[in-house]
């Protein structure tokens, strides 16, 4: 019998402690799967006085990640730390001292990954990283081997689990954001510094590797286009519910004429759409393929169980290749692709905004959109919110001028576009912004999964 494949985890938190806990509960199985066993045989973290719930011995553990890398009795490397620093260099030692590397780290893999795929092939190691995107669901490896034959022209999800839950408690349980999020965090989804979650740098990661394996292109994180939804309101998840629609934070990886485009945004998308139903910490992605047609993964996109199982399914991998003396797939050769601004993107829009209740009013904001080449597909009249705040609740407050323009006989209109161009949009909400009875331009959204 093969003595362990002996395994040096960096960083013991809720991801790295679920994996250490996945290693001994599964041992019999995950023996057999790999034909040979996996011991966790050192441990780094930063703070060595913390209680951890895993069955790893104390003197197993250290505050030197940079010594457990060298270390010659640790075959195999998964790191759970997260960030930029030090991971990438340890990475990179890993794999240059020939120890296959397995990450849930997609800040490190968005930033460094073409550079560290690299590393990895000339090393003749494996670096695996299915956790990194989408928790617990398997995506990685159905683009890079399952999906490998075929062209991909979009894929569209839900990535970020915090965020999908916070959404969900909002509009299902009225949480207050606040509330949503600190529980998000007591639930073991959130980053380490959550603002990554809420202002779209985690889905922004995320879909910058998807298109970089969807589309084999070298993808800059710094190139995605991103909103959070710290600006969404109870507000407008009610009006999108009244319109029949669900307000997500999407990730959209998509080839259009003359490049790709990689964003992240609030969107609503129309509740029969298979991502409206998406609730809680839970993710989905829509691929969109040439031959293939659309298929969606779904599944739990965050927290310790569901991400370790991601990290167990790569080390039994990285393990099997290691002792056959194989190799897995690679990344192979990445080509580079113009990004295009979010401005040269096409989507339906909605609009939330105050006019003055007279006659004409209705022509003069027509007349705008039209001007614009934007086409109207629906509107709605609505009166004003009783017993609001000054704000109304919506999304971009009233500027001094907006204020001496607006009055209690105000109305509020909602518009719902055909496909327009985002700049035809961004010039439109110029014009209607001097237009003396639009009092106030409040929310406005992209509504996705209707018309494309
Ligand atoms: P976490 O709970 O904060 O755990 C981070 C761990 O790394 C802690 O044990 C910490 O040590 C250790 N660490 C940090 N810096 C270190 C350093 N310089 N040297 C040694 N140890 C260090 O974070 P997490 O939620 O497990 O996330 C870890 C990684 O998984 C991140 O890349 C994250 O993006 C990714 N991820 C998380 C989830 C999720 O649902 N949470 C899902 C998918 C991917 P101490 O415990 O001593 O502080
Ligand atoms: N913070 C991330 C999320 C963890 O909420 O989706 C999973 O990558």
């Amino acid at each position: 019998m093969r003595a362990p494949v002996r395994v040096g985890l960096l960083g013991c938190g809720n991801v790295g402690s679920a994996l250490a806990r996945l290693v001994d509960e599964h041992a019999d199985l995950i023996t057999a799967r790999a034909g040979v066993g996996i011991e966790i045989t050192r441990v780094a973290v930063r703070d060595l006085s913390k209680a951890r719930d895993v069955k790893v011995p104390s003197d197993r553990f250290t505050d030197d990640a940079a010594s457990l890398v060298r270390d010659p009795d640790i075959d195999v490397v998964v790191e759970t730390m997260g960030g930029v620093d030090p991971a990438r260099a340890l990475i990179t030692d890993a794999l240059r001292a020939g120890k296959p590397v397995i990450t849930a780290n997609k800040e490190l893999i968005a930033r460094h990954g073409p550079e560290l795929f690299t590393t990895a092939a000339e090393a003749g190691v494996d670096l695996l990283f299915e956790a990194s995107v989408a928790g617990g669901i398997p995506l990685m490896r159905p683009l890079r081997e399952s999906l490998a034959g075929d062209r991909i022209h979009r894929v569209m999800g839900i990535v970020n689990g915090t965020t999908n839950f916070i959404l969900t408690r909002m509009s299902e349980d009225r949480m207050s954001f606040v509330d949503a999020l600190a529980e998000a965090q007591r639930l073991g989804y959130a980053e380490p510094d959550p603002t990554a979650d809420v202002e779209g740098a985690d889905a922004a990661s995320k879909a910058a590797i998807i298109a970089t394996i969807a589309f084999g292109a070298r993808v800059a994180v710094d190139g995605v286009y991103r909103e959070g939804i710290a600006g969404i309101t109870e507000d407008d998840i009610d009006s999108a519910a009244s319109l029949g629609y669900a307000v997500k934070l999407l990730a959209v990886a998509e080839e259009l004429d003359g490049g790709i485009s990689v964003r992240v945004h609030p969107a609503m998308i129309p509740v029969h759409h298979p991502l409206a139903s998406v609730r809680d910490a839970f993710n989905a992605v829509f691929i969109e393929g040439e031959a293939v047609g659309e298929l969606m993964l779904y599944g739990r996109g965050a927290g310790g169980g569901p991400t370790a199982t991601a990290l167990s399914g790569d080390l039994i991998d990285a393990v099997k290749n290691l002792v056959s003396g194989a190799k897995g797939a690679t990344i192979g050769e990445l080509v580079d692709r113009p990004m295009l601004e979010i401005a040269e993107t096409e989507s339906q829009f909605y609009l939330l905004m105050e006019v003055a209740d007279q006659p004409g009013v209705l022509a003069a904001i027509a007349s705008e959109f039209g001007e614009h080449g934007v086409s109207i597909k629906s509107m709605e009249q609505r009166g004003m919110p009783q017993s609001s705040d000054p704000e109304g609740g919506v999304r971009v407050s009233r500027s001094a001028s907006e204020r001496a323009k607006g009055s209690d006989d105000d109305a509020r209109l909602v518009f719902v576009t055909h496909r327009a161009r985002e700049s035809a949009l961004s010039a439109t909400l110029d014009s209607l912004r001097s237009v003396d009875s639009v009092h106030r331009v409040g929310s406005v959204l992209r509504v996705l999964g209707d018309e494309d």
